[in-house]
């Protein structure tokens, strides 16, 4: 196999596989999955599918064997988890003797805040270790992660964050997905650093946004971590998932998703897809998309 995606039955790994098969034969494409009964619509299309588990690092091996390209999509879950996992797939794709390896990090992962950092940390550090040429391609925050409190806003509720005035390069997994199959299927990209941001925006511009396309008034309600976080309580949300979020709105409000960077541009060929689109095509959607 010339290139293989984990996380192909996920969300943005799905959309990646997509990508591929309209830039290379299909032949050359796979995807590493976890359940293969989950994998219809891939084997469908025509993509060799791999059986490959982040936590039984034999299944990995086997997945692995012969890929000349590899894209680790993160898992997720606890820190500790999701480091062992990540360990599991670079030390696997080492055996294997993978040529390439992708990676989706997170925005300037070697000094974000956020607690999510040290996932990302360790496993760009192992993959760096292995002397592997590899891509790493930090994700900024999906737009899909808002849709709720987009589609609320559209109707009518305030935008609240803890973020203040932090500026976070919101992307879709549209985009995100165009330029990772860029990377994949192009050459040129070894031992590459692109931060995958869109314009760096505030939570007031984006309620702005959400105002023109929904030709309303949507207001932004700034309010403290403490708040946001009884809030979030409220909705019933499990303790791991708001101790995610707070943590995350924290480190906005300081700036650890303001990257200022065309790299995405540059992949995708063309401009990112503006947010006032993104914005539209998401609240058209409907229910779904979300995080
Ligand atoms: N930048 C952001 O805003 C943001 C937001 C959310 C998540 N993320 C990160 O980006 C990744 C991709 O996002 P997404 O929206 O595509 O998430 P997703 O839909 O949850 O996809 C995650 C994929 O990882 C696979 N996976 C999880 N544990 C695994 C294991 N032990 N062995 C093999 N595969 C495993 C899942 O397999 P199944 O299909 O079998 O479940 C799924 O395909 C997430 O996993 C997370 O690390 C980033």
């Amino acid at each position: 196999l010339q290139i293989l995606v984990t996380g192909a039955t996920g969300q943005l790994g799905s959309k990646v596989v997509d990508e591929l098969v309209r830039r290379v034969a299909m032949a050359r494409v796979g995807a590493c999955v976890r359940n293969p009964e989950r994998a219809d619509l891939l084997r469908k299309r025509g993509v060799e599918i791999r059986q490959g588990d982040f936590d039984d690092p034999a299944s990995l091996g086997r997945a692995f064997a012969g890929v000349e390209r590899l894209l680790i999509v993160s898992t997720g879950g606890e820190n500790a988890t999701r480091i062992r996992q990540h360990r599991n797939a670079v030390a696997q794709a080492e055996r294997a003797g993978v040529r390439f390896i992708a990676y989706t990090s997170l925005t300037k992962a070697d000094s974000n805040p956020m607690a999510l950092g040290a996932v990302h940390r360790d496993t760009e550090n192992a993959i760096q270790s292995t002397g592997i040429p590899y891509c790493v391609l930090p994700n900024n925050w999906y737009l899909e992660n808002e849709a709720a409190s987009i589609r609320a806003a559209a109707a009518g509720a305030p935008l609240v964050t803890a973020a203040g005035d932090g500026r976070i390069g919101w992307v879709t997994r549209d985009d995100l997905a165009m330029a990772t199959a860029a990377v994949l299927a192009g050459s040129g990209h070894e031992n590459t650093i692109y931060e995958l941001s869109g314009p760096p925006r505030t939570y007031a511009d984006l309620a702005g946004v959400i105002a023109s396309v929904a030709g309303r008034e949507a207001k932004v309600e700034q309010v403290d971590l403490d708040t946001y976080e009884r809030m979030l309580a409220k909705i019933g949300l499990p303790a791991f998932a708001i101790e995610l979020i707070v943590d995350a709105q924290r480190a906005m409000r300081r700036g650890a998703l303001d990257m200022p960077s065309r790299d995405l541009e540059r992949l995708l060929g063309q401009p990112v897809t503006p947010l006032k689109e993104s914005v539209a095509r998401l609240l058209a959607a409907g229910t779904g998309g979300g995080p």
